[in-house]
This record gives C-alpha cells, sequence and structure tokens, in this order.
C-alpha cells in the first residue's frame, strides 16, 4: 500500500481507463445536472472496464437516472450489444426532466439504441418485469439512487439482487449521508438477510451533494474485485479500510491522510 498524501487529490486525477469515459468526465459531466461524484463516476466505469476484461458481460441498470449524469458515464464502459436501463419517475421537479434526460444522452454520445428509458416507479416493479425490459439479461450492475428512504431503498435491494447476475455489483448512493441516517439501517439489515453479499468498497464523499457510495457484490466474487480495484486504485486506499464486523473493505478516497498523532 503506498503512504498517504500530504494533500488530498481532485478527482479530475482519477481516470476509469475507458477513453470514452474519461473524455466524458473530463468536458461533459459537469455539465449536465446531479448530485453523484466524478470520483465514484470514474471508479464505478473502472469496474465496469475491470468486468469487461474479467469477461463480465451484460447490461447496466441505474433506478434514479434523473437527467443522467451518472448514467451517461455508466453507458459509455459499455461493450458493444450492452444496454443501459434507466429507469425513474421522471416527475421531479417537473415532467419535462425525461426529455432532459434523453437529449443529454443524444448530447453526450449516449445514442437511443444504447439506452433504454423507463418511466416507472421501482417501488411497484416485479424482478420479472424489469429482467423483460433487458430481454431476459440479469444485470451486471446496479445503481441505486431512486427514492431515499429506509423502506424504498429495502425495495429497491432486493429488486437488484433478484436481477443481478452473480457476478455483478450493486451500487448504493448517499451512504453515510447526514441527511439520510436510517439508508445505513437499511443496509445493515439487507446485508443480515443476505449474507452471500458483502460491501466490496467505500468510495468515499467529494461533498456532501456528492457523496458516498457502497459497491455490494457477492462474496465469492469480493477478492478477485478487490485484487483489481487495489491494483488500479492503489493511491486512492485510505489505509485503515471499512469496518463492517467482522467483514473488512477497502475504502477509496481522494483523501488519505490519517490524524497525526504525537
Ligand atoms: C437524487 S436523484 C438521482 C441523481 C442521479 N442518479 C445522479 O447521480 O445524478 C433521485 C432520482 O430518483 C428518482 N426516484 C425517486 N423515487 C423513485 C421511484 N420510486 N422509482 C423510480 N425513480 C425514483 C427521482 O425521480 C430522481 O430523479
Amino acid at each position: 500500500m503506498s503512504s498517504p498524501a500530504a494533500v488530498p487529490a481532485t478527482s479530475a486525477s482519477i481516470r476509469s481507463g475507458i477513453a470514452a469515459v474519461d473524455r466524458y468526465l473530463e468536458t461533459g459531466y459537469e455539465t449536465v445536472p446531479g448530485m453523484s461524484s466524478r470520483f465514484a463516476a470514474a471508479i464505478c466505469c473502472g469496474l465496469l472496464r475491470m468486468q469487461t476484461q474479467m469477461g463480465v458481460t451484460g447490461p447496466i441498470a441505474e433506478i434514479g437516472p434523473f437527467e443522467g449524469r451518472f448514467f451517461i458515464a455508466l453507458a459509455h464502459a459499455l461493450a458493444p450489444g450492452e444496454k443501459a436501463l434507466g429507469i425513474d419517475l421522471f416527475d421531479w421537479p417537473n415532467p419535462e426532466v425525461v426529455d432532459r434526460f434523453e437529449a443529454n444522452c443524444a448530447r453526450h454520445g449516449i445514442p437511443a439504441d444504447r439506452r433504454i428509458t423507463w418511466k416507472a416507479d421501482s417501488r411497484r416493479m416485479a424482478p420479472a418485469e424489469l429482467l423483460a425490459k433487458l430481454d431476459g439479461r440479469h444485470p451486471r450492475f446496479v445503481h441505486i439512487d431512486g427514492e431515499h428512504s429506509r423502506a424504498a431503498l429495502t425495495r429497491d435491494l432486493e429488486l437488484a439482487t433478484a436481477v443481478l447476475a452473480p457476478e455483478g455489483v450493486i451500487v448504493l448512493d448517499d451512504m453515510l449521508h447526514p441527511g439520510y441516517p436510517t439508508l445505513m439501517v437499511a443496509v445493515h439489515e439487507y446485508l443480515g438477510r443476505h449474507p452471500e453479499m458483502c460491501v466490496l468498497c467505500v468510495i468515499d464523499r467529494e461533498t456532501v451533494v456528492a457523496a458516498t457510495k457502497f459497491v455490494l457484490c457477492r462474496r465469492d466474487w469480493f477478492k478477485r474485485y478487490e485484487e483489481k480495484l487495489l491494483e488500479a486504485y492503489k493511491d486512492n486506499v485510505w489505509p485503515l479500510g471499512a469496518d463492517f464486523e467482522p467483514h473488512w473493505c477497502l475504502v477509496l478516497s481522494l483523501d488519505t491522510r490519517l490524524a497525526e498523532i504525537v
């Protein structure tokens, strides 16, 4: 493990390793309204690159793409023939948000045949309905960023787990956020119900808006992913890691410093 940097890095220095993603992160990401951090987008698309390199294929899905900021980055990381599914109520802050989502995707290089826009309520969605939208293909990556209540996250987590490819990952937004303390309760209850799942890594916040994400995967894929993350993002490993009692996982951060003692 490298020694912690003396000053925090900025997200502009973090790459996914996919040229189309990194170009969008550099020139388009901040121009699309949204709430996910650029740091998290780079790491998540880096994970998609690792999946492709390991032979993990399939579509991706996001619950709550809003205007498409994070969705466009993910869609740029798809392999040929794969699609991105965006599920949103598309009614906030006004019904025209769906038009802005479509326009942002088109403007930033995600053509209509690479994306599926689904105006729907994830709380009332059966796994079979979601899979039907993907022609029966199991997603390799699901980003959950919909309603931020304990009950809604619980339902979205069960939906994502039911449709996820065995080698897939689930990414949760706004973890450890001061405004949504009960989301952590939902995550811990979920991990208790699903011992086959674990937290692969914590992607630290950039700001209170661009908050922390957790990445979850099946336990039997944990080591394979962790090894790849350690290799690609060794400079962003916060040395102490995260303690999920008894499971430990990586913390990836722009600020890898520790408190100074003596
Ligand atoms: C915080 S925004 C997402 C921001 C976006 N993921 C990003 O990274 O920029 C939350 C989105 O979740 C959507 N949403 C909330 N409840 C939902 C539900 N039950 N089903 C589908 N979408 C939902 C909202 O309409 C909103 O667009």
